[in-house]
């Protein structure tokens, strides 16, 4: 597959209060081939979010650089779609509304736009829910609709921060095989940040485990075990073991 997102030699440097230097990356390297559901893993302030919010366009780097397809690229594009931890709703806007929103930054009609989002609305089997506001619906409701939201956009790459993270425990498996379903049908490019080894080896085609201060690529991981996955597989007993005292190193 065609190299769809590629990261050299990253680095970000951020800036305390009182000038300290924080150095969250270094030395990042990452190579994401096209339909690749790449999970990235890490202890807590790793340096995970930054490095999605980098790849998004929304960070800068302190040095290295991002390219998309082969081009460099700096700014938010609506190819690179982000779903963040807290859903990030907009309260005032309906359901139908919210996952509309990009579409109309895009310039589209509102009729258009609304039978996009309708469609979308569909697909994460919420139709009844289209005139309800955010505070109104489940945690599990109100991430399906954020990544309806950002999958209206039709983006060739989602990139999700723990998106997962807030959500109890049925209710995120039950997530992670809606999302598998959806990456499968949709054949999305999909980074995926997670501090879960268990949700990493359920989902990745591929796990790259970081470790922090500063924030690095330790290991590269793929993950060849068919889909769907069996938590009672020992194989998945096995590498979320493996994982697990990697984890623990980093
Ligand atoms: N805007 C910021 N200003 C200063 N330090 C930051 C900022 N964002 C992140 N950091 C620091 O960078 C490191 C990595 O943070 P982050 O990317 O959020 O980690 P993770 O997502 O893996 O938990 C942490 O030490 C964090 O405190
Ligand atoms: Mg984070």
């Amino acid at each position: 597959m065609q190299e769809m997102i590629r990261v050299d030699n990253l680095e970000k440097i951020f800036y305390s209060q009182s000038y300290m230097e924080i150095k969250a990356l270094t030395e990042v390297n990452l190579s994401v081939p096209g339909n690749e559901f790449l999970c990235i893993l890490g202890p807590s302030g790793c340096g995970k979010s930054t490095l999605l919010r980098i790849i998004a366009g929304l960070e800068t780097a302190s040095s290295g650089k991002v390219f998309y397809n082969g081009q460099e690229h700096t700014k938010p594009r609506r190819e690179i779609g982000m779903v963040f931890q807290s859903y990030s709703l907009m309260p005032w806007l309906t359901v139908l509304d919210n996952i509309a929103l990009g579409l109309e930054f895009a310039g589209l009609s509102r009729p258009k736009r609304i039978s996009i989002a309708e469609e979308y609305l569909d697909m994460i089997g919420m139709n009844s829910f289209g005139k309800a506001f955010p505070y109104e619906l489940s945690g599990g409701m109100q991430q399906r609709v954020a990544i309806a939201r950002a999958l209206a956009n039709n983006p060739e790459v989602l990139l999700m921060d723990e998106p997962f993270g807030a959500l109890d425990a049925y209710t995120r498996i039950v997530m992670q095989k809606e999302l598998l379903r959806i990456w499968e049908q949709h054949k999305k490019t999909i980074l995926f940040v997670t501090h879960s080894v268990d949700e990493a080896v359920y989902l990745g085609d591929r796990i790259i485990l970081m470790s922090g201060s500063p924030g690095r690529i330790k290991k590269d991981i793929a993950i060849t075990m068919p889909r769907v996955r069996e938590r009672r597989n020992p194989l998945y007993g096995k590498l979320t073991e493996e994982l697990l005292a990697l984890l623990e190193e980093a």
